[in-house]
């Protein structure tokens, strides 16, 4: 259903939630002090990628405060997202309270000012319908959005279910749950690092890989969320604690000289031209006051992986991670019976607002309290009452421990693959895959491997998927950001560099024949896609009978990368659906969208480019994609008859002219023709026939020494070889 929402203020926060609620399908007002500001506004969105389609901004329009307060009167829900100032907010409620139709909300994205604040003054009725929405930037890709107050209750269905968002219900305390202790956690980082004198690079390596808090290490984040917005944050924040409050003791970091004479200079992160780093080559030395090149970190901790590891490392990295964490964790544990009903809503504010990889009771229930309590006794710390009573701060799944001490059931949200299968009988297991099998005969198949990567194992799963007497089959799992990494690259990179045809070509068909296999299956097979489906895991995804995919989902063909064309039938499966769905000049369509080997960012411009149609469905929350999958499948149970290729229209263009300058690196040009000739022709073929082309171009393809030598790369380090 369509509905009309109104944002107010355009900056970087306005303009997002309003490009989110147009991606959601809604019509949007967006106002600012001038109609010029929030096009800008807009405009911003379009380059940034706040909008799934560059489309969907016509479903804003813009206006000023001044001019355009009457077209509030259309809109079920205001939200005020201006600048973080009391006096400003409340004199913005003033004004919009006469426009506001019968039982519209309105809510505040303030970070920092209570609603008690914010409502003072303001009549019964505006009371009632007024909240706070704690949007995290940026709006469309952060889940968090803590909420406060009546409105903020009667949205939290349009906000999960329309928007996508985990809703928190805060309480009225400053920085609600996510800043209180993300900003504390970001103050005491760098104040430690900076006491201690550790060099920037080597804080951020101590956080980012070995404990995931979060990728861009502490003095990464400050960079990217502006150090020009610290100030009024910190300030407002630390001006409503109690003076006995912990966050105190970091005081001093706002005026630090590092931080005071980055501001000055306009250094403010990504928002300016540096900030505690210069690019990637740079960072700041606090004690000279200016930049100097990165120095290599050969600090043992970054070698470690997880929490429970690190703080045991005996180096400076290693004391670092032990007493930023030692001390963030005491001052959760202090607050958290002021802040948080459970240390679950803790959690899920810092994985959902700051991308922490996990929160800070689970990493503490990872370490083990018993241990942590000794190591906080034997250096003198003081053990926090929660800390000092809880066996362990997650006692059961579904359950928390309470901030009172007690345990909690954690309020259900829609079931994960997990919690559906729990009852299901395992049908076929090996170390690649599993497959359960529901009571109604519905069975799903979940990839077990890193990335879910299609491994050898993985295609014998899907080769016996016929013989298991499922009704239906669902391809998923609760890995939410891969569906699917595709070929186990070294088994690639081996065959690659095999120089074997003979060997190139088994592996190639293996796959190709599974993926031909499964379209023909006698049941339905939906694919539950959530993060990234690519190669392979791209084959996978669309020779599945349907897709439920997150909004989120990105598709790609990297194999051009790897040295490859799509050869697990992807060149045929792209040819088919770019014909199927009619997409003009379909040949240059599916070549144009295989070369260029770079996902597609979101689902809708998945749909867009012809990857998925309008049976796919899409849904904005991800918690939302196993229940639904399941459901399709069975909806297309009845009735259900495998899909009939018909033969495939070859064509006499030159595809791949643009490949065939001399700056093209050899590679591209042997891929882009090789690619090209699976097309070429006159008349028709049959997909099998096609199939087996395809194959044969990949199995040479992937031997000749450059391309073997993009394989054995990206399989090593991850990433592309740049060669010539
Ligand atoms: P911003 O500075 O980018 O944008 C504020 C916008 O409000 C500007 O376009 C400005 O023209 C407009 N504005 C200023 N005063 C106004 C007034 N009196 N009437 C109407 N419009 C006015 O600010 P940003 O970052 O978008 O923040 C907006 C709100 O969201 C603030 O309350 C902030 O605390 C909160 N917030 C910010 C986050 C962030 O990461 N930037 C994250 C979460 C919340």
């Amino acid at each position: 259903m369509t509905r009309t929402f109104a944002v107010i203020g355009a900056g970087s926060m306005g303009s997002g939630i309003a490009a989110h609620m147009a991606n959601a399908g809604h019509r949007v007002i967006l106002l600012d002090q001038s109609e010029e500001i929030a096009r800008t506004g807009v405009e911003r969105q379009v380059a940034h990628g706040g909008f799934y389609d560059p489309a969907f901004a016509e479903r804003i329009t813009t206006g000023s405060i001044d001019a355009d307060l009457p077209l509030l009167a259309d809109a079920e829900w205001i939200v005020e997202a201006i600048v973080e100032n009391l006096d400003a907010k409340r004199g913005l409620y003033a004004q919009i309270a006469p426009h506001r139709q019968p039982g519209a909300l309105v809510t505040s994205n303030t970070s920092t000012i209570p609603l008690a604040a914010l409502t003072e003054g303001l009549d019964e009725d505006f009371r009632a319908h007024f909240g706070i929405t704690h949007f995290f930037n940026p709006p469309r890709l952060m889940r968090l959005v803590e909420v406060v107050g009546p409105a903020g209750t009667a949205l939290a269905s349009v906000l999960r279910e329309e928007l996508g968002k985990h809703v928190l219900p805060c309480r009225d305390t400053p920085g609600f749950i996510a800043n209180r202790i993300g900003s504390f956690w970001m103050s005491a980082g760098a104040s430690i690092a900076l006491d201690r004198g550790l060099d920037i690079e080597l804080a951020d390596a101590a956080f980012a890989k070995p404990v995931g808090v979060p990728r861009t290490g502490i003095f990464g984040l400050f960079d990217y969320i502006g150090l020009q917005v610290v100030p009024g944050i910190w300030d407002s924040l630390l001006g409503a604690l109690d003076d006995g409050d912990a966050f105190h003791r970091y005081e001093g970091l706002v005026t630090s000289p590092p931080l005071s004479w980055l501001l000055e200079q306009g250094y403010t992160g990504r928002t300016g031209a540096s900030g505690f780093w210069r690019g990637r080559g740079e960072v700041l030395d606090p004690a000279a006051l200016d930049y100097r090149p990165v120095r290599p970190v050969a600090d043992p901790v970054t070698e470690v992986r997880g929490i429970a590891r690190a703080i045991d490392v005996d180096s400076a990295g290693g004391r670092y991670v032990w007493e930023v964490f030692a001390t963030t964790l005491a001052y959760c544990c202090q607050v958290a019976p002021e802040i948080a009903d459970t240390v679950a809503d803790i959690d899920a504010a810092m994985e959902l607002g700051y991308s922490w990889k996990q929160g800070p009771f689970r990493m503490a229930d990872e370490v083990g309290l018993d241990r942590l309590r000794e190591r906080f006794t034997a250096e003198g710390r003081p053990i926090p009452p929660l800390l000092a009573d809880a066996a362990v701060f997650y006692p059961a799944p579904g359950h928390a421990l309470g901030t009172d001490g007690t345990v909690r059931e954690l309020p259900a949200g829609p079931p994960s693959f997990a919690e559906l299968t729990r009852e299901a009988e395992v049908v076929f297991r090996n170390d690649g895959a599993v497959v359960h099998r529901l009571a109604d005969g519905v069975g799903v198949f979940s990839m077990t491997t890193p990335m879910n990567s299609c491994t050898e194992d993985v295609i014998a799963a899907l080769r016996g998927v016929g013989d298991l007497g499922l009704k239906a089959l669902v391809i998923g799992n609760d890995q939410r950001t891969i569906f699917s990494a595709g070929a186990n690259l070294p088994q690639l990179a081996e065959a690659a560099q095999s120089g074997d045809v003979a060997v190139a070509r088994r592996v190639i068909r293996a796959g190709s024949d599974v993926m031909r296999a499964l379209r023909r299956l006698p049941i339905p097979v939906v694919a539950a896609a959530r993060g990234a489906a690519l190669g392979g895991g791209a084959e996978l995804l669309l020779h599945c009978d349907r897709v439920v995919a997150h909004t989120e989902l990105r598709v790609g063909f990297p194999e051009r990368l790897v040295g490859l064309i799509p050869a697990w039938n992807g060149s045929v499966r792209v040819l088919q659906l770019m014909v199927e769905r009619g997409v003009d000049n379909p040949h240059q369509a599916a070549f144009d969208l295989i070369m260029a080997a770079t996902p597609t960012d979101n689902a809708v411009e998945a749909r867009n480019r012809g990857l998925l149609d309008a049976r796919d469905v899409l849904l904005m929350n991800p918690d939302a994609v196993p229940e639904r999958a399941l459901a399709l499948a069975r909806e297309l149970v009845d009735g259900y008859r495998a899909p009939v290729d018909p033969p495939l229209p070859l064509t006499r263009h030159a595809l791949d002219s643009a490949w065939r300058g001399e700056d093209v690196a050899e590679a591209d040009r042997d891929i882009a023709a090789g690619l090209a000739g699976v097309y070429a022709g006159e008349g028709e073929i049959s997909v099998d026939e096609l199939a087996a082309r395809e194959g044969e171009t990949g199995a040479r393809l992937i031997i000749r020494p450059k391309n073997a030598a993009r394989a054995a790369h990206m399989a090593a380090h991850r990433r592309p070889l740049k060669d010539s």
